[in-house]
């Protein structure tokens, strides 16, 4: 019985990948390291720190401790800039009306993201009211695919992980789920979320029917 659905925020409630790919772009430049679009699907789920070191694994370069915090700040001192101009128009396609349509069938709703920022951005857009809890990169020690931030989440409901469904588009996060042991759904394709239960190329394929499925 799927009593509770936990999201990730970034590429499957909202497309913040782009300002986040701006920001670490530009900031890979500036370190005279160059940043493709493909190398940025390997930040996707990862924390700040994280993608920080991933970019200077591809240019080939350490830095201390310190430079590292003082980069990550700067990253997103740029990436808030964008964050602050969002505005609902930014939720992705079919995210409210499935939310809307949990609520009415009283399935718990619950956020479990990476991201430092995400009760800004779900501020911003309009999308916190939907949220019965929310874990976020500031709430987790282990990031993705360490089922942490998702056994929090069916924690702070009150709900058995075996209950819960997990909705992901990062490689990361689909992991992370499977290793909480609970039902995941795959956003984006099918190729790269093979662990996923199920994959959807966005919320519009999603309903509470679609969803009972899953339960057989
Ligand atoms: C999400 C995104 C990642 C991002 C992470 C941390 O998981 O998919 O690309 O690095 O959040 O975000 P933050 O807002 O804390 O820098
Ligand atoms: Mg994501």
């Amino acid at each position: 019985q799927i009593t509770a659905c936990l999201f990730d925020l970034d590429g499957v409630l909202v497309d913040t990948a782009v300002y986040h790919y701006k920001a670490w772009r530009d900031l890979a430049n500036s370190l005279g390291i160059e940043f493709t679009e493909e190398d940025n699907e390997r930040l996707k789920g990862v924390s700040r720190v994280r993608s920080l070191e991933i970019i200077l694994e591809i240019g080939n370069q350490t830095l201390e401790q310190e430079k590292m915090l003082a980069l990550c700040e700067q990253k997103n001192t740029e990436y808030l800039k964008d964050v602050a101009q969002m505005t609902p128009a930014e939720i992705l396609p079919g995210v409210v009306d499935f939310l809307k349509a949990l609520k009415q069938e009283g399935i718990l709703i619950a956020l479990g993201s990476a991201s430092k920022n995400a009760q800004l951005i779900l501020e911003r857009t309009g999308l916190l009211g939907y949220f019965d809890a929310i874990i976020d990169g500031r709430h987790v020690i282990n990031g993705k695919p360490d089922p942490e931030v998702f056994l929090k989440g069916a924690e702070a409901l009150s709900v058995q992980p075996e209950n819960c469904v997990v909705f992901e588009d990062a490689v990361a996060g689909v992991e992370a789920a499977k290793n909480a042991g609970m039902l995941c759904v795959g956003v984006g394709e099918p190729e790269t979320l093979a662990l996923a239960d199920i994959v959807v190329k966005d919320m519009t394929e999603m309903s509470v029917a679609k969803l009972r499925e899953l339960e057989k």
